[in-house]
């Protein structure tokens, strides 16, 4: 499916096409097709109508030579932001045979790493100047920031924009668009602590992907080069998605500071905490893989024993408050499954929950 239009490619032509031929950076052209030319001239279409406006008409074409890739190549990459997802993107989809052409960062150190990393990139301080250089621009920066960068920037009819937020849907980008551009996002389901460890576990990770149509397919493969599986979200869910993958690391990762400070009362250290609890995690998680995630809850909870529940509490109090909220919200979470599944009376589940909202 092609992804764009291509000033130079016949109707008859795609991404897939089976007369595709190799990769030869040579057969990339930096100039659109003259009959293009002529048709938009004959239009009356003013080719450079200037930068970028924020207040300008999605609809008008916004046409630039650039460069453009060959039918069966992967697109040419432009990735803006130098931090934790634009590194690791970089680097895997190098690796992947899908090259970065362009690299924007803000900070020269950054821009100096990931230029050795990926190699044969250029390297800009300015999203705009990558514009000009690539016909996929991948926007990894800070949720928040997405939006005011789109409005700095405008793309050139032909390309393709998307961003990696698991929160926002493509329209957030509808700022940068012009005639014949896409938008879409690209959102890893991975934990991007570490470079290395990031890009080995993007095999096998679902990537969510969204936005424009036409660019369905090529987001598709690009996941796929990476080793990921491509999946597509109903409308209106990526909140709900991207808050539970919240859950699922940084929550998780919080629930584990818990555990490795109460450990440390018992003489563990962090290491040592890991080890220990780090069983009794991956034995929790295996039996909600295997029974389902009510059944898999143990604990004082499902017993009503308020006592301990009582005891922990007092405990938590005097040695570690910074996790006594982290414990109750839990509980009561727990709770909640107890009475789904009817374990308890509703007099000890009422005592449990007193005991809760008025902590010893
Ligand atoms: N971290 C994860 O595990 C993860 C997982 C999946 C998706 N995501 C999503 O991926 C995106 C990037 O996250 P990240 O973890 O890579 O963030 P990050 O490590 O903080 O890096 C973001 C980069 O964006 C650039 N940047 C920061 N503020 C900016 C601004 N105001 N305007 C323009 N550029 C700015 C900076 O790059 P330069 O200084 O180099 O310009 C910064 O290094 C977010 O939308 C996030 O939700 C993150």
């Amino acid at each position: 499916m092609r992804a764009w239009r291509e000033g130079r490619r016949e109707a008859s032509e795609s991404l897939d096409s089976p007369d595709s031929r190799p990769l030869r950076a040579a057969d990339r052209t930096l100039d659109l097709d003259s009959s293009t030319l002529a048709d938009i001239q004959a239009a009356g279409i003013d080719l450079d109508p200037g930068g970028p406006r924020p207040d300008h008409d999605p609809n008008e074409l916004h046409t630039h030579p650039h460069v453009r890739s060959l039918p069966g190549e992967p697109p040419i990459i432009g990735i803006v932001g130098g931090g934790a997802v634009g590194s690791a993107l970089a680097v895997a989809l190098t690796r992947a045979g899908w090259p970065i052409a362009a690299i924007a960062s803000r900070d020269p150190e950054r821009r100096a790493r990931l230029s050795k990393l990926v190699g044969g990139t250029r390297a800009f301080a300015e999203a705009n100047a990558l514009l000009d250089e690539v016909e996929l621009i991948i926007v990894a920066v800070p949720d928040d920031a997405i939006a005011p960068l789109a409005g700095s920037l405008r793309m050139y009819s032909g390309q393709a924009m998307v961003h990696t937020s698991g929160l926002l849907g493509s329209e957030v980008l509808a700022p940068a668009m012009a005639a014949g551009t896409q938008i879409g996002s690209f959102h890893p389901l991975v934990a991007f602590a570490d470079m290395e460890r990031a890009v080995e576990a993007l095999r096998g990770a679902t990537v969510a992907v969204e936005g424009d149509e036409q660019l369905m397919d090529l987001l598709a493969r690009m996941a796929e080069a990476v080793g990921a599986i491509p999946v597509r979200l109903a409308a209106g869910t990526k909140p709900a998605y991207h808050a539970a993958a919240v859950l699922a690391a940084g929550g998780f990762v919080a629930l584990l500071d818990a555990i490795a400070r109460l450990a440390s009362v018992a003489g563990l250290d962090e290491q040592g905490a890991l080890a220990v609890y780090g069983r009794l995690i991956e034995q929790t998680l295996g039996n909600a893989r295997a029974i389902g995630i009510g059944p898999a809850l143990t604990g004082p909870m499902t017993r009503g024993d308020t006592g301990t529940v009582s005891a922990h509490l007092a405990e938590l109090r005097s040695r570690e408050p910074g996790v006594l909220d982290l414990y109750v919200a839990a509980a009561r979470r727990e709770l909640d499954l107890v009475e789904e599944r009817r374990g308890l009376t509703p007099e000890a589940i009422a005592a449990l929950r007193d005991l809760l909202a008025k902590p010893p």
